[in-house]
């Protein structure tokens, strides 16, 4: 990758579609270096077609996060690197949002938990190291992880796992009291991807443009706090 010291970059998990590969395309256009991660098995994603496009400026390393060998092996990978941004965006759902927490199978329950609560915060458990002590570390959480705000029930596990997910940011960032690094957890609004189906009321460019703006902004300024893509604060 073709760096100068004033080009940041963000280290991106989960950048192969969705809304993780229209923050790398945004981050990008904003003169940003991006690190992505795509799952292994897919010999080309669009990472691999934004890589193409923006020559030099995009390396892409495989990790699927629930798998902690991968996990340990990117660590390894990453030595001696440094990012301005760890930002943890893979993430999945239980296809029935009508399903009630009762009805799920046990094995959907757990791999929405894993894949959403647990390895997201193995990942930044393995990886802070490589942001720096003004850098930002961040995970897309989702406004469905507000306990304050359900008051409507459904999609109740994704629900549950993206509350443990803020729950466990809020325990890292309150070991991290001392530092100056700034923490996210990220509710990108309900979009139309394939998770958020097109039922959706925002569209990708509705949402990510501005949400990597607020990211922007929120560089050196220390301590977590939950905001929803308009910048605006969610009550946990
Ligand atoms: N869309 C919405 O309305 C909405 C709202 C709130 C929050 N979110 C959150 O935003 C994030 C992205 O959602 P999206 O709408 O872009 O969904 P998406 O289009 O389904 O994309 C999901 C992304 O996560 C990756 N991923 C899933 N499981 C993974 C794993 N075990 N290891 C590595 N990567 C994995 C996928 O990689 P593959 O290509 O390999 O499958 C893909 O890049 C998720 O955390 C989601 O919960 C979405």
């Amino acid at each position: 990758m073709q760096t100068n010291k004033s080009q940041k970059t963000v280290l991106l998990i989960g950048a192969s579609r969705g809304l993780g590969h229209a923050m790398a395309v945004e981050f990008l256009k904003k003169g940003w270096n991006v690190v992505g991660t795509v799952r292994g098995g897919k010999p080309r994603t669009l990472l691999h077609d934004l890589a193409d496009e923006y020559r030099g400026r995009v390396e892409i390393e495989t990790l699927d996060i629930c798998d902690q060998n991968q996990l340990a092996a990117l660590h390894d990978c990453l030595y001696g690197k440094m990012f301005d941004m760890l930002f943890v965006n893979a993430g999945t759902t239980n296809r029935d949002p009508t399903e009630t927490v009762g009805e799920v199978a046990t094995d959907d329950f757990i791999h929405v938990m894993i894949t959403n609560a647990l390895s997201p915060m193995r990942v930044i458990e393995s990886l802070e190291c490589y942001v720096g002590e003004t850098g930002l570390i961040g995970v897309m959480s989702s406004g469905q992880g507000s306990i304050s705000n359900n008051e409507t029930g459904m999609r109740e596990v994704y629900r549950g796992s993206k509350a443990a997910l803020n729950m466990f940011m809020r325990s890292f960032a309150a070991r991290q009291a001392g530092t100056s690094r700034a923490m996210v957890a990220m509710a990108p609004g309900w979009i139309n991807t394939a998770l958020g189906g097109p039922e959706a009321p925002l569209t990708i460019e509705d949402s990510i443009p501005s949400l990597v703006n607020v990211l922007l902004l929120k560089q050196g300024k220390p301590g977590l706090e939950y905001l929803d893509y308009l910048g605006r604060t969610i009550p946990w």
